[in-house]
């Protein structure tokens, strides 16, 4: 049943007997509990509960009778996964970004499409800003030496970084994540921020005294480049040998947004060949990052397993975004966060 009471798919939502029964929702993944209790308290709720994502054929044997569907990122929600689940009102992504959802095929089914933005920005901001530090200081490289046995005295030339204070920074997006990195390194390490975006940002410019340039003169400019831009077709493959070459050869690229933005193997012949001094990766192309690839094997070179958002906090607060927005979408309502405004 509609959560107004009113009843659009009378075959799945009643017994025989006429009891009004629970909207479905399939949940592709064991979400925080926050989230998980507001959904079960409303609707009836099948949680896929193994490590790794459901298999797509999964997915749309499990979707095609339900109402509400709440996915993760690792989920590919296409259009045939939505014409197999004719009841289907809402898709709830479990993250900021989208791009593992067709929108345009779920907006011309009338289906309506959530994300959870906001609520993750200052933990996704502190990690990438981790990494950077990271990256700049060796800590990953230095911390394995020591484990290793190898710190066997106090080194003049062992393990020397980059300075972060008062440095250059080239934010490649500044919306609230790529404003909330820029806030960190101008405020807290008196660096200066240059940025790329198709739209200025005001606040960034009067607050961090940022600059909007072109892609060029950012690269060129700048001792840290910072990813935090979505993914879309003006993004796919945007770093690649020619970026790497235009950039210094003592710069750092941070990528928390989404893997396919960097050319991975452009980024590999780049941190080879020094090009590029180092590079931190909390995103990967292909995503997870096989165990035997050659990337990891780069000293220069700081990998995380796509965490940015990993904060008990902030993935409570994602999760209660999400349910709150298949709640709506049930209801027939516009969603807290809806990405596709014209589904009215
Ligand atoms: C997102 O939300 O898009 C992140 O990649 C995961 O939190």
């Amino acid at each position: 049943m509609n959560l107004d009471g009113s009843d659009p798919a009378p075959n799945r939502s009643r017994t025989r007997e006429g009891t009004k029964l629970k909207p479905k929702v399939y949940v592709t993944r064991e979400i925080p509990e926050a989230g998980l209790k507001l959904l079960r308290e409303n609707c009836d709720v099948e949680v896929w509960a193994e490590h790794l994502p459901p298999p797509y054929e999964v997915l749309r044997e499990k979707v095609a009778e339900c109402e509400g569907l709440l996915s993760l990122l690792t989920d590919h929600i296409d259009a045939a996964v939505m014409d197999g689940a004719p009841g289907l009102k809402v898709i709830a992504n479990y993250a900021v970004g989208y791009d593992n959802i067709d929108v345009e095929a779920a907006t011309a089914r009338g289906i309506r499409v959530g994300n959870t933005p906001g609520v993750l920005t200052e933990a996704t901001a502190d990690f990438a800003f981790c990494l950077m530090c990271a990256a700049a200081r060796r800590v990953v490289d230095a911390a394995v030496y020591a484990r290793a046995g190898n710190w066997l005295t106090w080194e003049p030339r062992g393990h020397l970084g980059r300075d972060l204070w008062g440095a250059t920074i080239g934010i490649i997006g500044m919306g609230r994540i790529g404003y909330a990195m820029a806030y960190r390194a101008h405020r807290g390490f008196d660096m200066r921020v240059l940025y790329h975006d198709v739209r200025e940002n005001e606040h960034a410019d009067r607050d961090l005294a940022a600059r909007r340039v072109d892609l060029d003169t950012l690269l060129a400019e700048s001792d840290f480049v910072s990813i935090h831009t979505d993914l879309n077709p003006s993004t796919q493959g945007l770093f690649g040998a020619e970026e790497f070459a235009k950039m210094k050869r003592s710069a750092v690229l941070i990528n928390s947004a989404r893997g396919p933005i960097v050319q991975t193997e452009a980024l590999y012949e780049a941190l080879r060949d020094g090009e590029i001094w180092a590079a931190a990766m909390d995103v990967t192309d292909p995503e997870p990052l096989p165990a035997d690839h050659p990337l990891y094997s780069m000293p220069n070179c700081v990998i995380a397993p796509h965490i940015a958002s990993g904060t008990y906090t902030s993935r409570d607060r994602m999760a209660v975004m999400a349910a709150e927005n298949v709640l709506a979408g049930l209801r027939g309502e516009k969603l807290p966060t809806q990405v596709n405004p014209e589904v009215e």
